[in-house]
């Protein structure tokens, strides 16, 4: 495969403890002839096995093994270095690196560096055979995996401590092609994409509000799944308890009109905009600035007025963006987002069963993407699968669409 995706591209090479670091030695080299410019960073026990001299001479730049080093803070500090950083390698990576990694310790320089970092990860595990296979480090990394980690190998083969197995270190050659794989995967770069996701809150007085089930995790997860595509990406959200995804500026809203400015203000240099937001189509006309109390055994009536459709005033910008709306039905599915689709004007929805324990508060889900020109059902998987699914049609559409206008002002 070729590594031309990676001509210029700043990798940080993060070397840890185990007999294969002398591997990486090579894979400065081949990095190095891709083009890249490489920094590599020693764990304290990666250096009992090769001298930071040698990665000196090899990558051409100073080599950082401690967090404490005053001389390297005041050059390059390591929050410069996760900054400079545009991938992170780890290779050789031991289990008990990923152990760290899995858990967010940042006791060293490495670690802390991938905590402090935007930039995607990449792990190249190396131990030995029943190391790998131990269910402590299989679940680290199904829980490093579930965070976008990427993974690369494996192999199996003869060991140094002579048994016969997984846990190799992939070949330099090897892993530079993986690398410049997940360079080509984003399809993103150079874009903007705009995120609405989660509930509205409508506040009704000091204490209650009107507000709906949405959790917010399919547009975090599609949120997330742009960035790993090297997207600019903006994600407005409303009430939510998830953690922002790497790479992703947050701007967090509660009502519908908050929403609504939010979406505006960034609407403007998006080139796509995915409305996965519950947004609340109603509230309360006044909100009542004390608690309301119960008048006698009677009920009460709530008078609502309609909220601003956050959809519709994108859709009806100069220079909109590519649309992306969500319905979400508890039936005539199909029917009810086609509807939606027309009646919105925008350029695909993503239609979705809700109730009866799918759809909002699920890990997984379904999607059926609906546009003028046909239907792509994504069927059942993670949230995030779907998401990274949802996102490749989104850069398709977008070179699509790119090509169109190119071809209207031949
Ligand atoms: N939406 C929006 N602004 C609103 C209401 C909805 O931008 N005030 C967006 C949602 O983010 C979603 C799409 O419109 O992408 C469809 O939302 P939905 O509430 O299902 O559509 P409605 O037009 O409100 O249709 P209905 O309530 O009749 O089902």
């Amino acid at each position: 495969m070729s590594a031309t995706g990676l001509a210029g591209r700043r990798v940080l090479l993060g070397v840890t403890g185990g007999i294969a670091a002398y591997k990486a030695a090579e894979l400065v080299r081949r990095l190095g002839d891709a083009g890249a410019q490489v920094r590599v960073v020693l764990t304290e026990n990666a250096a009992r096995f090769v001298t930071p001299l040698t990665f000196q001479a090899l990558s051409g730049n100073p080599v950082r093994t401690c967090l404490w080093d005053e001389s390297a803070e005041a050059a390059m500090g390591h929050i410069e270095l996760a900054r400079w950083a545009e991938d992170i390698l780890v290779a050789p990576a031991s289990a008990d690196f990923l152990a760290r990694l899995a858990h967010g310790l940042a006791g060293d320089l490495l670690t802390t560096l991938c905590l402090a970092s935007a930039a995607p990860l990449h792990v190249a595990p190396a131990m030995n055979q029943q190391m790998w296979a131990n269910a402590a480090t299989q679940a680290n990394l199904a829980l490093l995996r579930s965070r976008g980690v990427g993974v690369f190998g494996p192999a199996a083969g003869s060991q140094a401590c002579g048994e016969v197995g997984a846990g190799r270190l992939l070949e330099p050659d090897d892993l530079v092609a993986a690398l410049a794989a997940t360079r080509q995967l984003r399809r993103l770069a150079g874009r903007h994409v705009l995120i609405s996701a989660g509930p509205t809150y409508e506040d009704i007085d000091p204490v209650r509000f009107l507000g709906n089930r949405s959790s917010g995790r399919m547009g975090f997860a599609i949120a997330a799944a742009a960035a790993e595509a090297g997207a600019d990406v903006t994600l407005v959200a409303g009430p939510v308890h998830l953690a922002t995804p790497a790479g992703v500026n947050r701007i967090d809203v509660r009502s519908a009109r908050e929403m609504h400015a939010a979406v505006m203000a960034a609407a403007k240099r998006a080139d796509a905009y995915v409305a996965a937001a519950a947004v609340g189509d109603f509230r309360p006309l006044e909100i009542a600035a004390q608690k309301i109390k119960k008048q006698g055994d009677g009920g009460m009536t709530l008078q609502l007025t309609q909220n601003p459709d956050i959809l519709a005033d994108v859709a009806a910008l100069p220079r909109r963006p590519l649309l992306i709306g969500f319905a979400a039905e508890t039936e005539h599915v199909e029917a009810h987002a086609r509807a939606k689709l027309e009646r919105k004007g925008l350029d695909l929805i993503a239609a979705n069963q809700v109730g009866g324990g799918l759809g909002f508060e699920s890990e997984d889900n379904s999607l059926t993407l609906i546009g003028a020109d046909g239907v792509t059902p994504l069927p059942t998987a993670s949230k995030r699968e779907l998401a990274r699914q949802l996102v490749a049609v989104v850069a398709e559409r977008l070179l699509r669409r790119d090509a169109e206008r190119g071809a209207g002002r031949a």
